[in-house]
């Protein structure tokens, strides 16, 4: 299969396209950063292409659309690239600026929305295409969720609704919402908690969802480290 992944060039969508190539599939990574992404198609090696792309940016996600429609007639799109909270008020829904949600909201949910409208008709014509969309557990909780967590339900809702509204076409939507997942932006931010998930646990699970029976859909799978969420 054809596989696009928006955000994959580092994190959870780069563990996802490394099971993915693994599994003999076509990937297509995209992110913003051209060095960060020409590095990781080298290490996934043959199988990858890559595409520099800013989701936000409207111009972008049509550049891709043509892109793909062009060169990589796509089977399956996942959606993992996001915008994270300000770490000092990741919690807050008072604290952080009104702009801040606007951004956020933009980044997470707005964007996805554009680009899968961009996508349909590719996706209508290809046989049992399926939509990954990459959530969180924030879009589950009912505290400490921050912009960032009303973001993630606003998400969660749109990938219930696309879900229904698909099903029709014969186009599967499944929505993962990941718990506290190690990478190397958590480092960066001096996180060094072991306990988190690995980025390779949605890389087990995304390509599982792909072997599946085209008559089943993943709906919605939530994973969380044994501890639970940490905050
Ligand atoms: N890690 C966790 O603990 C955790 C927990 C729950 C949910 N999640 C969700 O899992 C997904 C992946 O998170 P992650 O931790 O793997 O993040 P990450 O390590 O920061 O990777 C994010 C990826 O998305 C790309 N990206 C970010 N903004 C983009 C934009 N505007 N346009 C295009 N690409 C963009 C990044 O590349 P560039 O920066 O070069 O663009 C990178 O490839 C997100 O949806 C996140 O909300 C993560």
């Amino acid at each position: 299969m054809r596989i696009l992944i928006v955000g994959g060039s580092r994190g959870i969508g780069k563990a996802i396209a490394a099971e993915l190539v693994k599994s003999g599939h076509s990937v297509l990574v995209t992110g913003r950063n051209k060095e960060t992404l020409e590095r990781t198609g080298q290490e996934l090696g043959a199988g990858v292409q890559t595409f520099a792309m800013d989701v936000t940016k409207e111009a972008d996600a049509k550049a891709l659309a043509a892109y793909v429609e062009k060169d990589f007639p796509v089977d399956g799109v996942v959606l993992s690239a996001a915008q994270f909270p300000k770490p000092e008020t990741k919690t807050s829904v008072t604290a952080p600026e009104a702009e801040e949600l606007s951004s956020i909201l933009d980044a997470n949910v707005t964007a996805n929305y554009r680009l899968i409208r961009l996508l349909l008709p590719q996706l209508k014509a290809r046989k049992d295409p399926r939509v990954v969309i990459i959530g969180s557990t924030s879009g589950i909780r009912q505290d400490k969720g921050g912009v960032y967590g009303i973001s993630k339900w606003a998400l969660a809702s749109y990938a219930y609704n696309l879900r229904d509204e698909l099903k029709g076409l014969g186009i599967g939507v499944s929505l993962i919402n990941p718990g506290g997942t190690f990478t190397e932006t958590r480092v960066k931010h001096g996180e060094e908690d072991r306990s988190l998930l690995e980025s390779s646990d949605f890389g087990i699970l995304v390509d599982a969802l792909f072997r599946m029976s085209p008559q089943a859909v993943l709906e919605r799978v939530d994973m969380r480290p044994l501890a639970g969420d940490t905050y």
